[in-house]
């Protein structure tokens, strides 16, 4: 789609809205004949689901900074934790030929040949969050995982001073943030007497952290504190100890620390620690503008992160180093 004409605009996005995944929400969203005269560029955004707040907020985040921008149309997907219909909405957006891609990946081998295939055929990919294979994308936005597992180590270590039993709640393992919260989180703990007891991956999810939880209870009569790669899965943790009444003998640590949810379970004690993970939304749109408008972009754009505890939280948290 060339950026100055409007038909091949119309065109697409005529297209998007009759393709099969294109929901009523997403044809909400297509410019009536007012946003004709001003949108300039749309931009395909695939969410990998908008089950978590987490996503939701990414989403939100997305679309606020691109309203300042009359000249964006973002038409949002969400691929519902389904790889493979994640993949049918990156080429969908492909072959309607959108001005610019951006998506969130569920999972990182599937989604590298639509991403690649896309970026090939020159339409602009940024990559959001978790990422995919290789390099052939135009640029990855997110914070450092492996420095944020490493940090929850190190603190972990600090506060059960070198010694305990743990349990490690992962995140979807064949996600690239799931990888790097466990290898950074294993870094941070070496050397020290901690022991993980426990580990499990709970793909994200909160139900399914919960249950994993249970079954770590049913076995060790003695943890001393859970480690999961996010809010939701702490808290399903949390739930589980809750049910047996031994939640006040476990510290629970996650990582994501929305307003909304993390920040808010640290300041009422249920997690005492939360760290950071900036959904990147507001970013990706900064990114996506200079792209279009033919600046240069850096192909990695590292996101910064912090750590709030009980002690932090009302200074605005601690930022990692
Ligand atoms: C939401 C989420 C967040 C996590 C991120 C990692 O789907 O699970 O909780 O930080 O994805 O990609």
């Amino acid at each position: 789609m060339k950026k100055t004409l409007l038909y091949p605009i119309t065109f697409g996005l005529v297209m998007l809205c009759s393709l099969p995944g294109c929901s009523k929400q997403d044809q909400a969203r297509a410019p009536g004949p007012q946003a004709e005269t001003t949108t300039r560029w749309t931009i395909g955004m695939s969410q990998c689901n908008l089950g978590e707040p987490w996503r939701v907020q990414m989403n939100q985040d997305i679309r606020m900074a691109a309203e300042e921008h009359p000249e964006l149309r973002v038409i949002f997907k969400d691929s519902q934790n389904d790889s493979l219909k994640q993949r049918a909405q990156i080429e969908e957006f492909t072959s309607a030929g959108v001005d610019l891609i951006i998506v969130s990946p569920k999972e990182a081998a599937p989604l590298t040949p639509p991403v690649a295939e896309a970026f090939d055929k020159g339409i602009p990919v940024i990559v959001l969050d978790r990422r995919v294979l290789g390099d052939r994308y135009t640029c990855f936005i997110g914070a450092d995982n492996k420095r944020i597992g490493k940090a929850a180590g190190e603190w972990i270590v600090k506060r059960l001073g070198g010694q305990g039993n743990l349990v490690e709640l992962k995140g979807l393992m064949t996600s690239t943030p799931g990888q790097d919260r466990h290898s950074g989180f294993r870094e941070g703990i070496r050397g020290s007497g901690l022991e993980i007891i426990f580990e499990a991956d709970m793909k994200w999810l909160e139900p399914e952290a919960r249950k994993e939880m249970e079954s770590a209870l049913a076995r060790f009569d003695s943890i001393d504190l859970v480690y999961a790669h996010n809010d939701p899965g702490a808290h399903g943790a949390y739930l589980a100890a809750l049910a047996t009444g031994r939640e006040k003998g476990i510290v629970f640590v996650g990582i994501d620390a929305l307003s909304q949810e993390g920040r808010i379970y640290v300041r009422q004690g249920i997690l005492e620690a939360s760290f950071e993970y900036p959904t990147g939304g507001r970013e990706a749109i900064r990114a996506a503008l200079d792209i279009l408008n033919g600046k240069p972009v850096d192909k990695e754009i590292t996101l910064p992160s912090r750590v709030f505890t009980q002690a932090n939280i009302s200074e605005g948290g601690e930022w990692i180093q």
